[in-house]
């Protein structure tokens, strides 16, 4: 039955959710393509050319997960906007990479950072996983269950790498990018978001063991089964498709030429993969946030890592497109119209946007 049939009237449309804030984490220590050509049989050049890859960040320390990392970028969030861990109503963390099976990595980042006695979940999409935490936190703020959410991407990818295989050991990194979420009733927040799976893109980009179909084994710990598996070109193939088609889709929906976005925040897996995106779309890449130079593939934490570096361009009303695409396969587009200028954003210790690094 319709509202207008009941006699009830919307008098004000539910709140859409903003991104208030952004922070970021990278660990210290690098690896470089130099480095990586001592390791296995590549070079500098080779994955210049096929990645845009020069360097990567890579967590160190016994003991230290994804949710260190998380923790980092939270706590950071937090300071920068002078919000109390008590006035979080829910955390979520994307990650491909949990410290554990369980608890959730969502779990151990809550208490890190002393956010008590509010919900916490994961969610795995692989590098989508970011954006479809977008999507789910957007309708607790819609329907008024939440009014600050934390959205954390955390992945400690150099966990899951086999460093003997120079097919995928060029390719990722390790970092956190965690954004604040609050209702906004001006018109600025996430407009529309899409999020996409296809469960036969299995085959081509997997762990092989160590959930429940093939648990631990010496055996599965020999054959090098924990690693991630991919096959790069399938993969290159789905996303080239993909990312133009989510992008697409999320203009088309909501009537956006090209020449009214400001920014395509793509998922950095491979620079080909985004100029790609940016020229199917019609957009120049001075109008396209690149980072993957600097951090690799960082699966959930590229897109917010992004926002951080380009925080202080973010002006008020500025249109995005949020595209990412990932192992499943999934996929994602999210179109935002930011909500502050990021150049008067708070700053941590009066250093540039708050970089770690
Ligand atoms: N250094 C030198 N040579 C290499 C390297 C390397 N690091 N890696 C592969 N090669 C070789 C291959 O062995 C192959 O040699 P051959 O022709 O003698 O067999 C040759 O380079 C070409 O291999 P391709 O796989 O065709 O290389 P391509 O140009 O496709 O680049 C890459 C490989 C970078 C992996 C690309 O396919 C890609 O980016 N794919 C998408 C990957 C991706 O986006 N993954 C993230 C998914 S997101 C998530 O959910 C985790």
């Amino acid at each position: 039955m319709s509202l207008q049939k009941t006699g009830f009237q919307l008098l004000t449309p539910p709140p859409r959710a903003s991104i208030t804030a952004v922070h970021g984490y990278l660990p210290p220590d690098l690896l470089t393509n130099a480095e990586l050509a001592r390791m296995v049989d590549t070079s500098d050049a080779w994955i210049i050319e096929r990645t845009g890859i020069k360097e990567r960040h890579i967590l160190k320390g016994e003991g230290l997960g994804t949710s260190h990392m998380a923790a980092e970028a939270v706590r950071g969030l937090l300071q920068k906007t002078g919000t109390k861990p008590e006035d979080i109503d829910l955390l979520i963390c994307a990650t491909t990479t949990p410290d554990m099976q369980f608890p959730s990595t969502a779990n151990l980042i809550c208490e890190m950072v002393g956010v008590r006695n509010v919900g916490s979940f994961d969610v795995q999409a692989a590098c989508s996983g970011f954006l479809y935490s977008l999507t789910i936190a957007a309708q607790f703020i819609a329907n008024g269950i939440a009014r600050k959410v934390v959205v954390v991407g955390a992945d400690k990818m150099s966990s899951i790498i086999d460093y003997t295989d120079r097919a995928t050991c060029v390719l990722f990194g390790d970092a956190a990018g965690a954004v604040l979420l609050e209702p906004d009733n001006l018109g600025y927040g996430i407009m529309d978001a899409l999020i996409r799976s296809d469960g036969s893109g299995m085959i081509h980009l997997h762990q092989k063991a160590g959930g429940s179909r093939m648990p631990p084994t010496p055996e599965t710990v020999a054959n090098r089964l924990h690693y991630v598996h991919q096959e790069g070109a399938a993969v290159y193939k789905f996303a080239i498709a993909k990312m133009a088609e989510v992008a697409g889709e999320i203009m088309a929906r909501n009537n956006l030429r090209a020449d009214m976005i400001d920014w395509l925040v793509p998922h950095q897996a491979n620079k080909r993969i985004i100029e790609s995106t940016a020229e199917r779309m019609g957009l120049p890449m001075d109008k396209v946030m690149v980072t993957i130079q600097k951090y690799g593939n960082t699966t959930n934490a590229t897109i917010p890592l992004c926002l951080w570096d380009y925080e202080p361009k973010l002006k008020r009303g500025d249109r995005l497109v949020l595209a990412a695409f990932g192992g499943g396969f999934t996929w994602a587009g999210v179109y935002v119209q930011w909500a502050y200028d990021g150049a008067s954003a708070p700053k941590l210790n009066g250093k540039g946007n708050g970089k770690s690094s």
